[in-house]
């Protein structure tokens, strides 16, 4: 798994590797831009102020935001991630600090009708996902709606499909979503699937579809 300096290294090479995985649609970022699109149109159309993007990197999906006018808050613990995403959006709330430890405490006193995390979670086991994202779910605003968009599956064996296609290539150390086993958790959620290997987890506050 990476670490901080494993992604400052990667940060300049970051979006040409996921274009490249994405346009020949293998494993692990086939979907990656129809997700992000999905996310930002999703956003686009409701009357949405500020967003939270935890592990934001090169700050591709919160830029479009931040240029449309959102306020945008995010958590990277990559230096080079977070200098990168700082230039493009001076005047956002971007923190350094490693999420498996939670939130920083700059963005525990704010709330949020929209919170992302993109290709960013599956650094934490299940049981951490879940006591993570229940903690982002208080820091909703009424009718306010996290997006999860990741390497995720609806069951553990559309996983396991996709791990056998990939062979060599699979990465044992993330750790995917596979839906069917944490919905429960929150009875307001829904996945949708975008390729064989990725898909958009929506978690919402209320009983209300977002
Ligand atoms: C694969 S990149 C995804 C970047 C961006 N969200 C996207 O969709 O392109 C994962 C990002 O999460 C950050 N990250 C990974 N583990 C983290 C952790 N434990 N705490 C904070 N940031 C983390 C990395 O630094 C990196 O910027």
């Amino acid at each position: 798994m990476l670490d901080n300096k494993g992604f400052d290294l990667w940060a300049d090479n970051y979006d040409k590797t996921v274009g490249i995985s994405d346009n020949d649609n293998t494993y692990p970022f086939a979907g990656y831009k129809k997700i992000l699109n999905e996310i930002y149109n999703c956003i686009l159309k409701k009357s949405f102020k500020n967003i939270l993007d935890i592990g934001f990197g090169t700050g591709t999906l919160t830029t479009k935001l931040y240029e449309k006018g959102f306020n945008i808050y995010g958590q990277d613990f990559s230096n080079k991630m977070v200098e990168l995403a700082k230039n493009k959006m001076p005047n956002s709330e971007l923190f350094k600090g490693d999420f498996s430890k939670g939130l920083v405490e700059g963005l525990k006193s704010q709330k949020y009708d929209s919170i992302i995390a993109t290709y960013s979670l599956h650094h934490l086991t299940d049981k951490d996902k879940v006591k993570f994202i229940k903690e982002l779910v208080g820091l909703l605003n009424e009718n306010g709606v996290i997006y999860i968009g990741d390497v995720a599956f609806a069951t553990r064996g559309d996983l396991e499909k996709c791990k056998e296609q990939c062979g060599e290539h699979w990465d044992n150390e993330e750790i995917y979503f596979v839906y069917d086993e944490i919905k429960e958790e929150f009875p307001n959620s829904e996945f949708i699937k975008y390729s064989a290997c990725a898909g958009i987890i929506k978690i919402w506050k209320e009983d209300i579809e977002g």
